[in-house]
């Protein structure tokens, strides 16, 4: 793990990014790291479950505000350019990068959660992906176990590094206790034509995050 953090992407959205996040948040947190998480924007605050930036608070044991996570928060559950658009609004780049410098103000590591996809759009002509380029942190990529996973992840580490992006690893989750023939060969095959370390994470009691396992590379 980089010494000032890590960029968590994933192959979508509903991929796993938010446990992935959480999970690093966590491992870090309880071997004693100062630990800031970072969402550029949450949208789905309508709809019932807890947010994206409360989930990552908690695991990081962090008292940031919502504010300071997430500076961009809407309710209905669309692609954020859409959401601020329904709201009146665009999302600033400039305030995006600003609000991530300040909340690795005085925390060991920054924890940074995206949206979606790398090509999803945060405003006119910048995405998740030129965020990512913008705060410099190395990817890591949740993507799931199952059929349909070699593509996607070889999509997204194409797009990665295709703008220069260093790429951590790979995260598969949730993975199974007893992996099918397909999952285990989906990892294999990651990791070889991808040429990236693939690390998993087990089913968590997200309920919980002091009983979760740590991610061994975090
Ligand atoms: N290891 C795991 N343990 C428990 N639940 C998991 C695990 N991995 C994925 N899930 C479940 O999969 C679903 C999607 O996970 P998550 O919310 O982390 O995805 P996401 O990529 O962050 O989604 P979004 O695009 O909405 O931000 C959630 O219901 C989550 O609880
Ligand atoms: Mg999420």
């Amino acid at each position: 793990m980089t010494e000032r953090g890590v960029f968590v992407t994933g192959t979508g959205t509903e991929v796993g990014k938010t446990v992935v996040a959480a999970l690093i948040a966590r491992t870090l947190a309880g071997a004693g790291t100062r630990v800031a998480v970072f969402k550029p924007a949450v949208t789905g605050l309508d709809d019932p479950g807890e947010p994206d930036h409360e989930l990552l608070r908690r695991a990081a044991g962090s008292e940031q505000g919502d504010e300071e996570i997430a500076p961009y928060r809407y309710g209905p559950p669309a692609s954020p350019h859409l959401a601020a658009s329904l709201a009146g609004e665009e999302i600033d780049p400039a305030r995006l990068r600003a609000a991530a410098a300040s909340a690795a103000e005085g925390a060991d590591q920054l924890v940074c959660e995206g949206v979606g996809g790398l090509l999803v759009p945060l405003a006119a002509g910048y995405t998740v992906r030129d965020l990512a380029a913008d705060l410099a942190l190395p990817l890591v990529v949740a993507a799931s176990p199952e059929l349909g996973t070699i593509n996607h992840t070889l999509l997204t580490l194409e797009a990665a590094r295709s703008a220069g992006l260093e790429v951590a690893m790979v995260v598969l989750t949730p993975w199974p206790d007893v992996p099918s023939t397909v999952e285990a060969s989906n990892l294999e095959t990651i990791a070889a034509l991808g040429a990236v370390r693939v690390e998993t994470v087990p089913r968590l009691d997200l309920s919980d995050p002091k009983r979760w396992p740590p991610l061994s590379s975090a």
